[in-house]
């Protein structure tokens, strides 16, 4: 079983054939996913009928979704910038979404880095765009890949031919991991940190209900309910789940907080209910 890849065909292996269905059968016009329902939220034009209908479903669940994706954005903008003021330059992008104001090349090649940016994602409308936004850039890629299969990615072309895995690399999975309901998540990602040199860091935010404040669990169960029937549906995890998926790892301060609070309170910005964290891989 294949999947498509800039350079070739990524093996994606066996073990969820329904995914691999998913991905041989190209766009699903039928229902809704997480990749241009999040385009739509944050104004984009890469969504069909059926992603505006779901995210209406989900507007109508918490009406600050439009603000909870451009939190998320922001984040990973901020988080980005942090990597290159630590020298950290190669970015592994899982789950990287259709392309959108602020993509991570754009940021770490407007500081005048040597970037190096390997999009993935499994999504076959952000793939096609994210191929046509990158055309022309030496040093950045984008594969068709199912991150739930490390090896894959990690021997695909665009990722092995470009991520020096001699030097650190930041490992992005930014409001991707809450669609991945697999049991076996945190041994996938500890695959990804392994191939990545000491000195590397793995970002990520995760959507959770696990607050102090019921009004803010409320919301994001709302979120989750919102996703309900879509290809994407949301699996919400607890504070130490999220810190599992990270390792156990030594997180930067602040450590794991809301996402508009990473790595500092943003004036003015109310809770979003997603937690960010930046561990360091030793
Ligand atoms: C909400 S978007 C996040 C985009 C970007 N990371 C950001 O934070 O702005 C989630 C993305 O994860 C992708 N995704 C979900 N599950 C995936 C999987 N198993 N493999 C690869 N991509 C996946 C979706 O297609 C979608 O593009």
């Amino acid at each position: 079983m294949t999947a498509r890849s800039d350079e070739g065909d990524v093996p994606t292996g066996a073990p969820w054939p329904e995914h691999e269905r998913a991905l041989e059968a190209g766009i699903d016009f039928d229902r809704a996913n997480a990749a241009r329902i999040y385009d739509y939220l944050l104004g984009g034009a890469c969504n069909f009928a059926v992603d505006r209908e779901q995210a209406a479903k989900i507007l109508t669940q918490n009406p600050d979704m439009g603000y909870v994706c451009r939190a998320n954005r922001d984040f990973l903008r901020r988080a980005v910038e942090w990597c290159l003021a630590r020298g950290i330059t190669q970015f592994l992008d899982l789950g990287s979404g259709v392309p959108t104001v602020g993509n991570i090349h754009e940021v770490a090649l407007s500081h005048g880095a040597d970037a190096r940016v390997a999009y993935v994602d499994f999504e076959p409308v952000a793939v096609a765009h994210a191929r046509e936004m990158i055309e022309g850039f030496e040093h950045v890629s984008v594969t068709r890949a199912d991150m739930r299969h490390p090896e894959a990615v990690l021997d695909a072309p665009g990722v092995r031919d470009l991520i020096d895995t001699s030097r650190p690399a930041a490992l992005l999975t930014v409001a991707v991991l809450h669609f991945v309901p697999d049991p076996e998540l945190p041994s996938i990602l500890a695959r990804y940190r392994e191939a990545l040199a000491p000195g590397s860091v793995h970002v990520m935010t995760h959507g959770s209900a696990d607050h102090d404040d019921p009004e803010l669990a409320a919301s994001t169960r709302a979120i989750q309910d919102g996703y309900r029937g879509s290809a994407t549906e949301v699996v919400l995890r607890s504070r130490p789940q999220i810190h599992e998926l990270l390792g156990g790892h030594d997180l930067v301060p602040p450590g794991m907080v809301d996402i508009v609070d990473w790595p500092e309170p943003t004036p003015g910005a109310r809770p979003t209910g997603g937690y960010a964290a930046i561990a360091t891989l030793p």
